[in-house]
């Protein structure tokens, strides 16, 4: 389901030019290069720009099964109960001929005043070895792996004290057989938590299992916030997927923009990001509807969002709700918009405030006294769509509150505003790649002196659920771009980022990283990615190039303070790029170079959770490196040369 429109800006006529082939050179393999080699020359000591420190980062919300069933590492579907889809959703009653039992969705009786709602378990015959229970399928499956130990945690209150324990198994879907369990206290008449670990033997790694709470005396029992969870990253309780942090890590990304995207703004007013609504703990957090079609659990809530920075060195980019929801719902400028503007006012607080106030003080309460660094505040998420107009004077009020208040803060506006100017402007380019190769000058000549830029949601829009090696190499085309202007264009964040790629979970194409219950993988615009967050530079040099072919691009920046000079091209055409390079300026050039690459034989090939790692990048040795270098670019490659310039 494609909730919106890509916006695209126009895309120009192709460029015809025709070539002729020759011989292939150095490096050069299965196509013919063009017989005249392009030039690039590099000034080696002229600098022309900064690039941004922060220049990748990443963008993420609730979408595609980010979150839940996704990053977020809780196994249980629907363990809060509050998921409207259907009567219990993912919940079934175990069942067998000597078990008797009834099972009964309770929407008034719940551990909590934001969890009022149970599973109703009756009994009227059990045993030891026939247990009467429940079981979740968990999200698409329940993931185990071999001598591994499992976290899981329930609330349950009985109708009568001689109720007994209540048991929990992992059970394969397949053949029946227990594959951990564990018995938890005897359960009594009050609502209360239970926790057990549970270790798994040598067991095939698979996610065809699923979970069960059982009882094996009659009696009533209500069970809610029913939980498993792996091993997390870092080991964090209500952590995060360690296999997916493990290939965001890879990315060296500099900042995380959330909570969204569509997901800050929800449909409706009342279904917004509210933040407050997520701290503290589980049983305290109400959960919501999401705009993507399915319920949030909210296990991901504002510190856990911190604490993913956190892990990864990266800085927050928080978005603020301001006031506007998709089904053209706003709050009117002025009286109105007052207690959204202390929300945000009061969300800065939490993240940024000394334990001394009161916001501060709630973070410590959850876990976290020190106060997170923040630069950056964005205010609301595509309000060029909000038809009533009245961006302008939300966006006003906002401003004068956050910089009245924090006069050090950055603020993105999620579009231009005629009566306060932002810091920074938030741009969202969804495009196809004839779209991105001819615009990837897009940024030469904006106004230094304006607003920055936060390219805060891009990709190119190919490939499904991930994109293919054509999108690959426009999303290369198009970062060149952004790095050769990243003196003005401070961030940039490829989006969505997450899908699970099991049928029914996808709500966008194409997505970065793809995963199911139990793997994830890269796409290739996730390699290119990677690759050019890894090989940044802090200066961007002046170059020229001339005579290459119309789909070939390039940006070049060194690191001084490392004597690194780091040449990035980019060879979107069918045919092998001969190139000239030429360092001037260089007083000393290494002899040994090194050069990473991420090909493809065809723009169709791709990475699939199958064949996660067809297109990778490779890196290799480039001897006889020198001031002059001839260099063929292959057919549908991105290279980055690595030049050590002591
Ligand atoms: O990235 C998917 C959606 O695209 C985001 O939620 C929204 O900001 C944009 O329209």
């Amino acid at each position: 389901m494609f909730k919106r429109k890509f916006k695209t800006k126009l895309s120009n006529t192709i460029l015809a030019l025709s070539f002729l082939f020759g011989a292939l050179l150095a490096t050069s393999q299965h196509a013919p290069a063009q017989t005249v080699p392009a030039t690039l020359e590099v000034q080696v000591q002229k600098p022309i720009a900064k690039v941004s420190p922060t220049l990748y980062g990443l963008m993420t919300e609730e979408i595609n099964h980010s979150y839940d069933g996704g990053l977020y590492a809780e196994l249980i579907r629907n363990r809060a109960l509050m998921d409207e889809s259907w009567n219990p959703a993912y919940w079934t009653l175990v069942q067998n001929k000597a078990i008797g039992a009834s099972l009964q969705l309770e929407k008034q009786v719940g551990p909590s005043a934001a969890l009022t709602r149970s599973l109703k378990l009756v009994v009227e015959r059990a045993s030891p070895t026939d247990k009467a229970g429940i079981e979740n399928e968990g999200f698409w499956g329940i993931p185990l792996r071999a001598r591994t130990r499992y976290e899981s945690s329930f609330w349950a209150k009985a109708a009568d004290a001689s109720m007994g324990p209540a048991t929990v198994s992992l059970v394969n879907d397949e053949t029946g057989k227990v594959l951990a369990s564990a018995v938890a206290q005897p359960l009594t008449t009050e609502w209360k938590q239970y926790k057990v670990q549970l270790r798994t033997g040598d067991i095939a790694a698979s996610a065809k299992n699923h979970f069960v709470l059982s009882v094996e005396r009659p009696g009533t029992v209500w069970f809610s916030l029913i939980s498993l969870f792996p091993p997390t990253f870092k080991n964090r309780a209500n952590g995060n997927r360690v296999d997916i942090m493990e290939m965001l890590a890879a990315m060296k990304p500099k900042f995380l923009r959330f909570p969204g995207g569509n997901y800050l703004e929800g449909d409706h007013i009342v279904e917004r990001y509210d933040w407050k609504k997520t701290i503290g703990a589980l049983v305290d957090r109400p959960t919501h509807p999401s705009p993507w079609g399915y319920h949030s659990s909210d296990g991901m809530g504002l510190l856990e969002f911190l604490q993913w920075c956190e892990d990864l060195n990266m800085e927050p980019v928080v978005g603020v709700y301001a006031g506007y929801s998709m089904k053209q719902e706003h709050v009117n400028p002025g009286p109105d918009l007052e207690p959204y503007v202390q929300d945000a006012l009061d969300e800065i607080e939490y993240i940024t405030g000394g334990t001394d106030t009161k916001w501060g003080s709630l973070r410590a309460r959850d876990g976290h006294p020190r106060p997170f660094v923040l630069t950056y505040v964005e205010i609301g998420n595509e309000d060029v769509f909000d038809e009533s107009g009245s961006y302008d004077g939300r966006f006003a009020q906002f401003y004068d509150a956050i910089k009245k208040n924090h006069p050090q803060l950055q603020i993105i506006g999620s579009m231009s505003s005629k009566s306060r100017t932002p810091d920074v402007i938030d741009d969202h380019y969804y495009r196809n790649q004839e779209e991105f190769y001819t615009d990837t000058h897009h940024y030469d000549q904006t106004d230094r002196s304006g607003p920055k830029i936060f390219a805060g949601e891009w990709a190119t829009i190919e490939g499904t659920p991930t994109p293919n090696f054509g999108a690959a190499l426009s999303d290369a085309a198009w970062m060149t771009g952004l790095e050769r202007n990243s003196d003005i264009v401070v961030m940039a964040s490829y989006a969505p980022l997450l899908v699970n790629v099991s049928p029914g979970a996808m709500q966008w194409r194409p997505n970065l990283i793809g995963y199911d219950a139990l793997s994830s993988y890269g796409s290739p615009s996730y390699y290119a990615q990677v690759m050019f967050s890894n090989h940044l530079g802090t200066e961007v040099v002046e170059t020229k190039l001339q005579g290459a072919g119309p789909r070939f691009f390039d940006s070049v920046t060194r690191d001084a303070s490392k004597g690194v000079l780091y040449v990035k091209l980019v060879n979107a055409s069918a045919e092998a790029q001969a190139l000239e390079l030429k360092l001037a300026g260089a007083a000393h050039v290494r002899n040994r170079a090194v050069l990473v690459s991420l090909r493809a034989k065809t723009k169709d090939a791709t990475n699939t959770i199958a064949n996660p790692k067809n297109i990778v990048p490779v890196t290799t040795t480039i001897e006889g490196m020198g001031a002059n270098l001839r260099h063929t670019v292959p057919p549908y490659s991105i290279q980055i040369l690595e030049v050590s310039l002591n």
